[in-house]
């Protein structure tokens, strides 16, 4: 089978590793990224050489380029004309308006967490629901706190089976370098149940879920407690058991050294990972505990490249690639190093 074509709309946070992610994977091939402006994130692509080409999008002002010397490729509509599928990170609401080009030119696409669940066909996840991404034109991928959070609850699902999970989700408020959220120290409530217990049971619709997000002015990655009830009691061991097989599971203890969130995040750039990235979500195995017939837990979500993994398996899946669910998150595993640490 000849390569996947891929290219990738919006050079951001999470454009960027999904630019990365392609790359890595032996049977894709990254066509080229779009932006609108000469981003620092642009200028650090030219100055490392442009190891992917770049294309600019209706309304870019390509003399700012110029002045700057990035190299140009081409237009947007060029782009996607020579790919098979988009991956869409523009920010949240612009991918909808993409979509029309991708319509108009008759391509495939995948839209991150910050568009509305409208805008695509199949609102996925590549361990719980890859079935339905199969052969389908049009993905949206959960958000970066969904992704991880069904990752362990689709774990424990289907070693166990899982009945209702209620969760608190401490959130990092903004990624490292932003300033858009200005210089905070408070912590803010959000109305409950917030958004990714209701997209769990989107894609989990046999789970109840409900959960509380409290918003907390730190950047490297948000901690989530999950108390999950299962249809059978699940003891500390088996949630453990379950956890240790998972590849896009790390299970860490504190006395190793992992006393929270920037612990994975330190840990990440002394691996010599890229921007201090993790594709996998950390769990704390000491905290794992049983609250009568229920399991309790905490998870460690790196929130800028999470979602990277599960979006490969959803060109996996809308490409046709691979049917098998199991073989498609294994191929992407094998191509991210993920599982690698066991
Ligand atoms: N940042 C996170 O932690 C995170 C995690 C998971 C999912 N997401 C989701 O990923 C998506 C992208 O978020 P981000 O944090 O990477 O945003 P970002 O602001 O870092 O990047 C967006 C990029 O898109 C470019 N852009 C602007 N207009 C465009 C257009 N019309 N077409 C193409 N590109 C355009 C911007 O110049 C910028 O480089 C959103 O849906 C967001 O909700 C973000």
């Amino acid at each position: 089978m000849s390569k996947i074509k891929v290219g990738v709309a919006g050079y951001g946070v999470i454009g960027q590793r999904l630019a990365d992610g392609v790359a890595r994977q032996g049977d894709m091939e990254l066509v080229g990224v779009a932006d609108l402006a000469p981003t620092l994130s642009i200028r650090a692509l030219k100055e490392k050489g442009m190891p992917y080409d770049l294309y600019l999008v209706d309304g870019a002002d390509k003399s700012q380029f110029d002045a700057v010397g990035i190299p140009v490729s081409g237009t947007f509509e060029e782009l996607i004309d020579k790919v098979d599928i988009m991956l869409d990170s523009s920010p949240g609401g612009v991918g909808a308006k993409n979509k029309e080009l991708y319509v108009k030119h008759n391509k495939k696409a995948i839209f991150q967490g910050g568009e509305k669940n409208s805008v695509a066909d199949v609102f996925f996840h590549g361990y719980a629901n890859y079935e339905k991404g199969i052969g389908q034109n049009y993905l949206k991928l959960t958000s970066c706190n969904t992704t991880g959070l069904i990752r362990s609850v689709d774990c424990l699902d289907r070693a166990y089976g899982i009945e209702k999970v209620a969760i608190t989700i401490i959130r990092r408020v903004a990624d490292p370098g932003d300033y858009h959220r200005g210089l905070t120290n408070a912590l803010q409530m959000d109305k409950a149940p917030s958004h990714q217990a209701v997209d769990l049971m989107t894609i989990m619709p046999h789970i109840e879920a409900t959960g509380i997000l409290v918003h907390t002015p730190v950047t490297h990655g948000h901690i989530i407690t999950v108390v999950a009830k299962g249809k059978q009691k699940i003891t500390k061991q088996m949630a453990l058991d379950a956890f240790l097989t998972h590849d896009r599971i790390r299970v860490v203890t504190i006395d190793e050294g992992f006393k929270g969130n920037a612990s994975f995040f330190r840990y990440a750039r002394d691996l010599g990972n890229p921007r201090g990235d993790m594709y996998e979500i950390g769990l704390w195995a000491d905290s794992i505990v049983e609250s009568g017939d229920d399991i309790m837990y905490a998870i460690n979500i790196p929130q800028e490249s999470v979602t990277i993994p599960e979006t490969m398996d959803g060109i996996r899946a809308a490409c046709n690639m691979e049917t098998d669910r199991l073989k498609a998150v294994a191929e992407t595993n094998k191509y991210l190093g993920l599982g690698k640490w066991k």
